[in-house]
This record gives structure tokens, sequence and C-alpha cells, in this order.
């Protein structure tokens, strides 16, 4: 069965000591429950080795923002996916609309993102999504499944099952409007046949697809309850404990 999971998107938000009160509030909430997903909490790069000391305590998986699309070298600024690794880090998310916006990513620099992540070994969480004039116009299918070639499908299957996708339509990520349950079935569904269509059933049957835009604590027991709805990329709503910790609960 396709593993369920709740990430958490810190973005670029809190100063050290508030990330630190709260992944240590959120691991101590949740190493008392029983929960049935995987927790990912993805601080900004600075925080991550304290993080990561802190899942190692605990039931969290830690991730990255962010990676370089060159192995290693002369690339001011960069981190590699050879030095998270060294931190213990399980994922990173690769093609955040974000940084496909204000840092101009291509498809082909996200596609060589995620080949240096397998290479070492880190779980890419490839974000895909259509903004509201494609979807006004009808366009949503195409973009996601445009989306989903250039970055993920020259991927032979045993490298697409480290493949976490996280749906998030850009009309919904931070603005409070939320896809309708239909809306992210649908979609949903549709990623789903796509994966398929490329490899085979049991490998879309495997992937975890996440749904992210304005989830909180009131709308994801329902987001999360479609069929093709295997947990959240939560933005906003991560950055308060007790309403992160509901969240992983709804799943
Ligand atoms: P919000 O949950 O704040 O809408 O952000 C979603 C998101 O971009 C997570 O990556």
């Amino acid at each position: 069965m396709r593993k369920k999971i709740v990430v958490g998107n810190w973005k670029m938000n809190n100063n050290f000591q508030e990330a630190e009160e709260l992944i240590s509030t959120i691991a101590d909430d949740l190493d008392e429950k029983e929960i049935v997903c995987e927790v990912v909490i993805c601080p900004p790069s600075l925080y991550l080795e304290m993080a990561s000391d802190y899942a190692e305590e605990s039931v969290l998986f830690i991730a990255a923002q962010n990676v370089s699309s060159f192995d290693n070298g002369a690339y001011t600024g960069e981190i590699s996916a050879s030095m998270l690794s060294e931190m213990e880090i399980s994922y990173c998310i690769v093609g955040h609309s974000e940084r496909r916006k204000y840092f101009n990513e291509t498809d082909s620099q996200l596609a060589e993102k995620v080949n240096r992540l397998l290479d070492n070994n880190i779980k890419p969480i490839f974000c895909i999504g259509e903004q509201l004039d494609e979807r006004e116009n009808g366009f949503q299918f195409d973009v996601v499944r445009n989306q989903m070639q250039k970055g993920l499908f020259h991927l032979n299957s045993d490298e697409f099952l480290n493949i976490t996708v996280a749906y998030e339509p850009v009309w919904a990520i931070g603005t409070g409007v939320v896809a309708t349950p239909n809306q992210a079935q649908e979609m949903h569904s549709y990623i789903r046949g796509l994966i398929s269509e490329k490899y085979n059933d049991s490998t879309a049957e495997e992937t975890t697809i996440l749904y992210g835009g304005s989830c909180n604590s009131d709308n994801a027991s329902i987001l999360f309850s479609n069929k093709d709805v295997d947990g959240g990329l939560i933005g906003g709503a991560s950055l308060k404990a007790d309403e992160f910790v509901k969240i992983v609960m709804s799943c």
C-alpha cells in the first residue's frame, strides 16, 4: 500500500529560535500520538542540521526546500545534493511554483535536480500545478501533463518509485482559496493515470500524490478522504504547531 505523507513547507519563515521551538513542539506532540502517515518538515536550509538532530529522536523526517542542479564545484550560493545527504535529509522539494516563478527555474533544470537527488538517495517531492488563467481556459490537464513529462518521465520505473508528486494549483497557494475535493480528486486521478500510461498500474498505485494550496485543519480531512489524495504539502498552516498536528491527525 502506498504511503500517506503530510509535509510542512516552512518556506522562508521563522528565526532560529522560533524554528527550534516549532519543531520541538511538533515532535513532542506527535510522539504522544498514534499516527498513520509519514510526517516531513522542510525548514530553511540553515536550520536543516538543527531540524535533523530533532528528527533523529522523533517520528519526523526532514526535507530541504531546494537543491542545486549541479554536482559540486564553482556555483556560489548553491547547496548540493551530496551536502544534503550528509545531513541525513530524506526528501527535497523540487519545482515549487515559487521557484518556477521567482527564480525562473526551467523544466530541464528541475529534471537535473531530480537526477542529483536520486544519485544521492534523497527522495524528490516534485511540485506541479496550473495557474488560474490556465484553469479558466481549460488547460489545467495539459499544463500538469507537460510538467510531469519534462520533469519526471525521463526516469525509469525503478527510479520513479522514489518520487512523491505534489499537486499544488498555483491559484490556491497562500490565497485561502482551496481546491474543492472534486477538483483535487479529478486532478490526482488524472496524474495517477499519466503515471500508469508511462510506466504501469503498479507504479501508479504505489506513487504518493499530495495536495497543496490553502490546506488547513478545517479542510484537510475532506481533501484527504479522496481516494487519490495521499496527504498534503502544507505552507502557512505548518507554521503553527497545533494546526499542523491537527492536519497530520486528519490523514
Ligand atoms: P499554503 O498552504 O500557504 O497555501 O502553501 C502551500 C504551499 O505552497 C506548500 O508548498
